[in-house]
């Protein structure tokens, strides 16, 4: 039979299957399809696992989430329903563009947290904010001073605490997860605030960890109901089961010092005309010519905004350095190749700056897979639609929370083949940074207009901590009594954050010479 008419009677035949199920489904396309389901409205509450859910959304996508016509696109959509709402999965770096960007005006809301946004003071936080006018002003305002030109100019405070970093390393390295974390507190500080942080038990940072913390809680759709059944706010105080209202009420203390005891400083420096340059002056600067009248609620604007880098900044990048020290515990041969790339483009006299970046391919490669092997938010942030719309022929009722499937995006074996090894010379062709290799950024920060703002900043603190830590310290796995190493495996939290589990790792100097560069590398920044 002649192929072009084989082809046209099947043409016919797929639109009159079409029209046929658009007509008897009263014109309403199918939701996107998901596994099976008995129980009304608790529907797959029950299947959906506690635990690395990506990895099992991952495998739904693969069996459920084919297009169910001519173009299949493995692993686009699928969804899940449990206690009444719907939850659609983008398996697929192409779907979530599709939806994400191309459609963003529908898909950058974010879904309804009444625990965190109006009964815990969370709302101070605009990545959880409704889409709409005051989201974009914040972002802007945020923006302008996190822009990838703008950030350039946080490196000299970036090099001070990362050789900082190092010089702690040098007196307790077993301490290093802690170390990690004082460091990057410190740097946003300084960078957003010019507030030098105390070496110990820094008042504005166990503030903010502490403000962090309870909003990871009430952010937890399960662990409060009200998340769920948003009308349960309404119950008074002394209700019974009403504690949560009052945890809440604590928080909301928390959070409000948080936000402003750091602003509060800069305005007093300000005062005194002793404040020196960081984000939070300019963008109180930029308030000179308010009237009166507006300048509390554009005050508030530049609180939120300035502690926004902390929120957002300090846990993910933590994540990602952390998970850093891990694969070069796991990864001697990683260590071994990263040494002399630094040796022979900066050599043994001092340690690496940000000038040396772009004779450090290796390095960078060793960052963008430690983004891609383990992702530190694997199904980044939720997002919500704002309107019925429809995809690859599948009904996206208003309202339904989506996720993009990072980690599925990044663990994807056509794009990057043997994905859970750790290689970061997947992304090397002849010495340099093959840019026909897919760039993790494209899914490690989220998507659409919701994209990570601080993804050049963090990028920044990646570089100059791992090729700083990489020129001064080996890094081992730790040894069992009989003196052999131990072998480490990758084990990472599950969160809308992903952590490697608490290990432990042999850090040392990795010369004489080293040690003296650690000792003599700090660095005075104004
Ligand atoms: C390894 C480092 C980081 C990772 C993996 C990361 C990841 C993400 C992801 C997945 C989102 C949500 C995107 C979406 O909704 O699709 C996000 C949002 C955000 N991130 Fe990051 N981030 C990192 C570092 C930072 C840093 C250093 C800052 C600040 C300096 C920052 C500030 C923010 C803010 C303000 C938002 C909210 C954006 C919005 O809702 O409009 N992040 N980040
Ligand atoms: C946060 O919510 C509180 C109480 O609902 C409100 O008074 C405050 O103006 C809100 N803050 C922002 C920044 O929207
Ligand atoms: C980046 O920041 C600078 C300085 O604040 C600003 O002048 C510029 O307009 C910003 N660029 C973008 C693309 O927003
Ligand atoms: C949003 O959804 C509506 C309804 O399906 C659709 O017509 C519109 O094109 C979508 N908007 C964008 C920006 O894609």
């Amino acid at each position: 039979m002649d192929p072009y008419l084989l082809c046209g009677v099947f043409a016919v035949l797929c639109s009159l299957f079409f029209l046929q199920r658009r007509l008897s489904a009263n014109s309403r396309r199918p939701l996107p399809p998901g596994p099976p389901a008995y129980i009304p409205w608790i529907r797959h509450a029950f299947q959906i696992p506690t635990e690395r859910q990506w990895v099992k959304f991952n495998e739904w996508s693969r069996t459920y989430g084919k297009h169910h016509c001519l173009t299949v696109y493995i692993g686009d959509i699928m969804s899940v329903e449990a206690l009444g709402q719907r939850y659609i999965i983008l398996g697929s770096l192409k779907a979530c563009t599709d939806l994400f960007d191309r459609r963003s005006s529908n898909f950058s809301d974010r879904p309804r947290l009444p625990m965190l946004n109006e009964l815990s003071g969370g709302n101070w936080s605009f990545a959880f904010r409704e889409y709409g006018s005051q989201w974009r002003d914040e972002r802007r305002a945020f923006h302008k001073y996190m822009n990838i030109t703008q950030v350039a100019q946080y490196r000299p405070k970036q090099l001070k605490e990362a050789r900082a970093f190092l010089q702690r390393l040098l007196a307790t390295p077993d301490r290093f997860y802690d170390l990690v974390r004082h460091t990057l507190g410190a740097t946003i500080m300084n960078v957003v605030y010019a507030i030098e942080t105390a070496e110990e038990n820094d008042e504005y940072i166990n503030k903010a960890e502490e403000a962090l913390q309870t909003l990871s809680l009430a952010g937890n759709p399960t662990a409060y109901l009200v998340n769920t059944f948003p009308w349960l706010k309404y119950i008074p105080n002394w209700f019974p089961g009403a504690q949560f209202k009052r945890q809440a009420a604590r928080w909301r203390q928390i959070a409000y010092e948080f936000v402003t005891n750091p602003l509060n400083h800069v305005k007093e420096e300000m005062r005194r005309g002793t404040a020196r340059p960081s984000m939070a002056l300019s963008l109180l600067e930029e308030l000179a010519d308010v009237p009166q009248e507006e300048r509390a609620q554009r005050e508030r604007i530049v609180a939120n905004v300035a502690a926004i880098a902390y929120g957002g900044g300090a846990d993910t990048t933590i994540s990602a350095l952390n998970t850093f020290f891990l694969a070069m515990a796991m990864h001697p041969g990683v260590v071994k190749r990263a040494r002399e790339e630094l040796d022979s483009a900066v050599g043994t006299q001092r340690l690496p700056t940000f000038e040396d970046e772009e004779h450090l391919p290796y390095i960078t490669a060793i960052c963008k897979e430690v983004m891609r092997w383990q992702t530190v938010t694997p199904l980044a942030v939720v997002h919500s639609s704002v309107q019925d719309d429809e995809y690859n022929g599948y009904f996206l009722p208003k309202g339904s929370v989506f996720f993009g499937n990072a980690w599925a995006i990044m663990h994807d074996p056509e794009v990057y083949p043997e994905p859970h090894s750790f290689k970061p010379e997947r992304f090397l062709k002849a010495g340099r940074i093959n840019p026909e290799v897919r760039d993790p950024t494209v899914a490690a920060f989220g998507f659409g207009r919701r994209i990570c703002p601080g993804r050049w900043f963090s990028a920044q603190s990646l570089f100059i901590t791992v090729a700083s830590v990489l020129a001064a310290y080996d890094i081992r796995a730790p040894m069992d009594e009989h003196g052999r190493p131990i072998q480490l495996e990758a084990k990472m939290t599950t969160g809308v954050l992903s952590y490697p589990e608490p290990f432990q790792c042999i850090i040392v100097p990795r010369s004489k010479q080293a040690e003296r560069l650690v000792r003599e590398g700090a660095i005075e920044v104004e």
